[in-house]
């Protein structure tokens, strides 16, 4: 019979059979799949298994420590948090093109968990949250004419330089059934829904250079916006939403004074698998409570536009 608690024993089986007396590292995001794989993992060989938490300084308001807290308090599961803020911050500052950054924080990702592997040391297995539309994707993808669009980040590249042996629990599952496995190990609704967030983080949510005031700015509109939705019982009927500031600033008005600040763009889409989407048909009186409350709560930002693009031809994230 195939129930998830039957996925999750032969899962934690196969595990035990693969690892043997070994040890493992896997790289957390934050994400539900890299999460779910670690836990799992966790329940099949304990403390032979080292989570490594490489944060980029590019996570929504208080993200990072809700991973961290969530890992060490709630399942006892030991986890480096290796806090790279200044490095990825640092390399992204001048930097405009939309390619460059994402390759970037690919670059240095890659730099610090090696890094951070070898201090550890001694592990022959690299665990992955890869999924079963991944594994398609790559095979069918491989040999025909391909357009890159954008340079994903993820971890591929990291198991043949560091010579290391991958363990990939939920490479037969589908997004869904990833979900309904948390849900079976006990990880909150909460968490389990949540809206794919991309490797990249808020650097691709930055048109420009990256800095920190300039983070500091969205992570409070982003923060801010999800909380509307939220409240409004919107959050399960969209794919993604999320903030974009603009580095644009524009002439306002507040009080009697004059105000010189940036545009915030507001992204809501629906979409089935990320491969198209179409925008989100607010009603205006959402639009107006979301703004109103960005423009007053948040210094730094004085207009609101949302943005009307479905995919194609936009894509979901602005670069
Ligand atoms: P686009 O912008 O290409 O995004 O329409 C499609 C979906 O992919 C997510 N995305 C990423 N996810 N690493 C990821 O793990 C990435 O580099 C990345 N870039 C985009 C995006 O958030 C959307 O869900």
């Amino acid at each position: 019979d195939w129930t998830m608690s039957a996925y999750r024993q032969r899962a934690v089986e196969k595990i035990r059979a693969q690892v043997g007396s070994g040890r493992v590292l896997c790289a957390l995001s934050g994400g539900v799949d890299s999460s779910v794989a670690a836990i799992l993992i966790h329940e099949a060989i304990g403390d032979q298994l080292t989570c490594v938490f490489v944060d980029h300084g590019l996570m929504r308001l208080n993200e990072a420590d809700e991973v961290v807290s969530m890992f060490r308090d709630h399942y006892n599961i030991p986890l480096v948090h290796v806090n790279a803020a200044d490095k990825f911050i640092g390399a992204l500052e001048g930097e405009a093109d939309p390619e460059t950054k994402r390759k970037t924080i690919g670059r240095l990702f890659i730099e610090v968990f090696e890094e951070e592997a070898a201090r550890i040391g001694g592990a022959q297995f690299l665990a992955q949250g890869t999924l079963y539309p991944d594994v398609i994707e790559s095979v069918s993808f491989s040999g025909g004419p391909s357009v890159t669009i954008k340079s994903h980040h993820n971890v591929g590249g990291l198991p043949e330089r560091m010579n290391m042996q991958l363990v990939e629990p939920l490479r037969e599952l589908f997004k869904d059934e990833v979900r309904a496995l948390g849900r079976e190990l006990g990880l909150p609704d909460r968490f389990v829904g949540r809206h794919p967030f991309p490797g990249p983080g808020l650097a691709i949510r930055l048109p420009g250079g990256v800095t920190r005031e300039k983070l500091d700015i969205l992570r409070k509109a982003d923060a801010i916006y999800l909380d509307e939705i939220r409240k409004a019982g919107l959050y399960d009927k969209i794919w993604q939403a999320f903030a974009v500031l603009l580095p644009v600033q524009t002439v306002g008005v507040m009080g009697d004074g004059r105000t010189y600040e940036f545009v915030c763009a507001l992204r809501a889409v629906t979409s089935v698998d990320g491969m198209t989407a179409d925008f989100f048909p607010y009603d205006m009186n959402f639009l107006g409570r979301a703004a109103t409350r960005i423009i007053n709560e948040v210094r730094g930002i004085n207009r609101v536009v949302y943005d009307v693009t479905s995919k194609p031809p936009g894509t979901i994230e602005w670069e």
